[in-house]
């Protein structure tokens, strides 16, 4: 059986064979017998726009892989500076590599005083963490000019390391802007989650003291996040790349596009949900108006995702660890309700929606401490890593700007009308 396809034009009854090849059909073969003819493929769902070697990801399986690496192990027994140099450098680092590569991380937290003082100062009191992350990740790009010489692998990686170094720093920043309180200046004696808890908590105290567990469990969801193949946000992040833009305005597209209830906001929108659910007793009520289309069940369903979500699995576990030292979530026993009736209701198992890693990962940022509108922040950090994983080996393939197709279909030609000629 060949591995190919072949294509006819029944209105010529020309053909053509294309082979099948790592999973995919070139679609350049397609534009040779069928010039003018495009694939329709609303959100892209059946559309691959490049190779990768990054993660793997099987949807029926369940499987989640970061360059071959099972994400069970890496969240067992990696860190998250770990996973963004395997990500970014497509190996597991040995000591020296990785303690270089902490070492710079850590050492490129500060963000300029310039940026610090006037820029965060123009927001308005109450904005939202989110909308200053990404316009602040988009700013920076105006102190560091050299990032336009994307060509350059050495200058790509120096913005790398600058942006992994600090998306906590302008995430606490402003976060503590939103809270009236005093910038907490990076302390370089910390490890990056513990330090983002610095940045983000410390009052008078000259040494934050983070819990391990909770400073543990804040990195396995760093690792959880950090990568998701071609995602919305990554694929914003590589459009705009594709542009030859610098990676400060390919990120903060990233930032952007994850900030929607769709995609990272989801994590935000469970809590909502859950809060406006109210009481254990509403739950049915609720399933019933999801499944009369009045609304979605937030931190359920997926585009790739058609059995389990591994991601959610171990966040999960996660989530009773913190619950050790926290306390028990109290919104905790009407999500676990929600998950049980909505695993056993028909809308939701015919549609193949099972919790995916918003569901849980809200209640854990809530114990935690942290606010609601820093949910999907938290999510952009983990992110980061890997939105700058795909711009870089995107420019390493030396891809072509991203310039989908469209099928038009407004109004033919016609003539102007001047504004006294138009009907009321
Ligand atoms: N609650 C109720 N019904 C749903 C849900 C949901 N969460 N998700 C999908 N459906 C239904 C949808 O109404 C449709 O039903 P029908 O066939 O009768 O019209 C069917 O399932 C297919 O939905 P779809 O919108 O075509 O699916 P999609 O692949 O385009 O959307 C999704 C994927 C994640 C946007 C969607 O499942 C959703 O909105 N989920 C809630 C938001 C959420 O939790 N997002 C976080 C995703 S995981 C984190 C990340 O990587 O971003």
């Amino acid at each position: 059986m060949a591995d190919s396809i072949t294509i006819t034009d029944n209105r010529s009854g020309e053909s053509m064979e294309i082979p099948i090849k790592d999973g995919g059909v070139d679609a350049a073969e397609w534009r040779k017998l069928l010039p003018g003819i495009w694939f329709h493929d609303p959100g892209l769902a059946t559309t691959s726009n490049t190779a990768s070697a990054i993660t793997e990801l099987d949807g029926i399986e369940g499987v989640l892989r970061y360059r071959g690496y099972p994400i069970e192990q890496l969240a067992e027994h990696s860190t998250f500076l770990e996973v963004a140099y395997l990500l970014i450098n497509g190996e597991l680092p040995n000591q020296t590599e990785l303690d270089n590569w902490v070492h710079e991380i850590t050492h490129h937290t500060y963000v300029h005083e310039n940026f610090r003082k006037r820029f965060s100062d123009a927001f308005h009191y109450d904005a939202h963490p989110m909308g200053m992350l990404t316009s602040s990740v988009a700013g920076l790009s105006t102190f560091y000019p050299e990032a336009k010489e994307i060509e350059d692998p050495d200058v790509r990686m120096r913005q790398i390391v600058r942006l992994i170094a600090k998306m906590p720093t302008i995430a606490a920043a402003a976060y503590r802007y939103s809270q009236g309180l005093p910038f907490v200046f990076p302390d370089n004696d910390l490890t990056y989650a513990a330090n983002f808890q610095s940045m983000m908590y410390r009052v008078a105290k000259p040494k934050f003291e983070a819990d391990p567990v909770l400073t543990k469990a804040l990195d396995v969801l760093f690792i959880l996040h950090a990568d998701h193949e071609q995602n919305c946000s990554t694929t914003a992040a590589r459009v705009v790349g594709s542009s030859h833009a610098d990676p400060y305005s390919a990120v903060s597209a990233g930032c952007a596009a994850l900030y929607g209830p769709r995609h990272g906001g989801a994590n935000e929108a469970v809590l909502r949900m859950l809060d406006d659910i109210g009481s254990y007793d509403q739950i049915d009520d609720f399933i019933e108006s999801v499944k009369k289309g009045e609304g979605r069940l937030m931190g359920f369903g997926h585009r790739v995702y058609k059995s389990y979500d591994p991601r959610a699995q171990i966040i999960k576990k996660a989530a009773h660890d913190v619950f050790e030292v926290t306390g028990r979530n109290p919104l905790l026993d009407m999500a676990l309700k929600l998950e049980e009736v909505a695993l056993s209701d028909d809308y939701f198992v015919s549609r193949n929606l099972y919790p995916n890693v918003d569901f849980y990962s809200g209640l854990i940022y809530q114990s935690m401490g942290f606010p609601t509108e820093m949910f999907t922040v938290l999510f952009a950090i983990g992110r980061t890593p890997g939105w700058l994983a795909h711009w870089n080996e995107m420019l390493e393939q030396d891809s072509r700007i991203s310039r989908p197709r469209q099928l038009y279909v407004g109004e033919g030609e016609r003539s102007y009308v001047p504004l006294a000629d138009r009907s009321a």
